[in-house]
């Protein structure tokens, strides 16, 4: 059988979204919704065999020297043949390539990811910028995921600079910015 990864495509996000919200009603995972699907689809790759869906997993570049790893999943059938080992790889290299330092995961199985010589490091050592998106997760107040990280290189953080946010009034106004395509 040919076992195919490739980059998600908007057609594959209804199995993306039934796939991790299956494992999430299980408590092995956190759920999606389909916005956050959609709007990172571009993070997301899938594992087929012969064209069928059997799994995801999404690498998400959350600063200049973190990317984590979320959303891995394997079909129940499909476990425990090296595909969701192939899916993290992959991300790996994809991170590598990008020159990320780090990758890390926040997980309820750490074995697999020590599989992946990734280590167990206390969610208090990872920079503040990691925890962006946990205002949306449902165990904000209560998280009881391991963090898990895998150093690829000495790479420092590069410090980027700029304003936290653009002010309105520096917009350009709609009648300018129609006029400028
Ligand atoms: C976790 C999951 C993605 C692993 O994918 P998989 O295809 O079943 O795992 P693989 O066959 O690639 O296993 C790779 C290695 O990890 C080990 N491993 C897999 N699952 C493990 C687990 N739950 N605990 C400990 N080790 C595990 C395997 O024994 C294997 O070791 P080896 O390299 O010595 O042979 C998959 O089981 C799954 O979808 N689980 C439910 C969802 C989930 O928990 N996702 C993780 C959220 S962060």
């Amino acid at each position: 059988m040919a076992t195919l990864i490739r980059k998600a495509r908007v057609a594959d996000s209804a199995s993306i979204l039934e796939l991790v919200n299956a494992l999430a009603k299980k408590e092995v995972m956190l759920p999606r919704s389909p916005a956050s699907v959609i709007e990172n689809l571009r993070d997301f790759i899938v594992i087929e065999e012969d064209g069928q869906f059997l799994g995801c997993a999404a690498l998400h570049i959350v600063w200049s020297d973190h990317a984590e790893i979320r959303s891995i999943a394997v079909k129940d059938h499909a476990q425990g043949r090296g595909l969701g080992k192939q899916m993290a790889e992959f991300l790996i290299t994809e991170a590598k390539s990008l020159g990320i330092a780090r990758v890390i995961a926040f997980t309820y199985v750490p074995g697999f990811f020590e599989r992946l010589k990734f280590e167990r490091v206390e969610h208090a050592s990872l920079p503040h910028k990691v925890f962006g998106d946990c205002l949306n997760c449902p165990k904000f107040h209560a998280c009881d995921e391991i963090a898990m990280r895998l150093v690829l290189s000495d790479e420092a953080e590069i410090h980027l600079r700029g304003p936290l946010s653009v002010p309105l009034s520096a917009l350009p106004s709609p009648r300018s910015a129609g006029a400028a395509l």
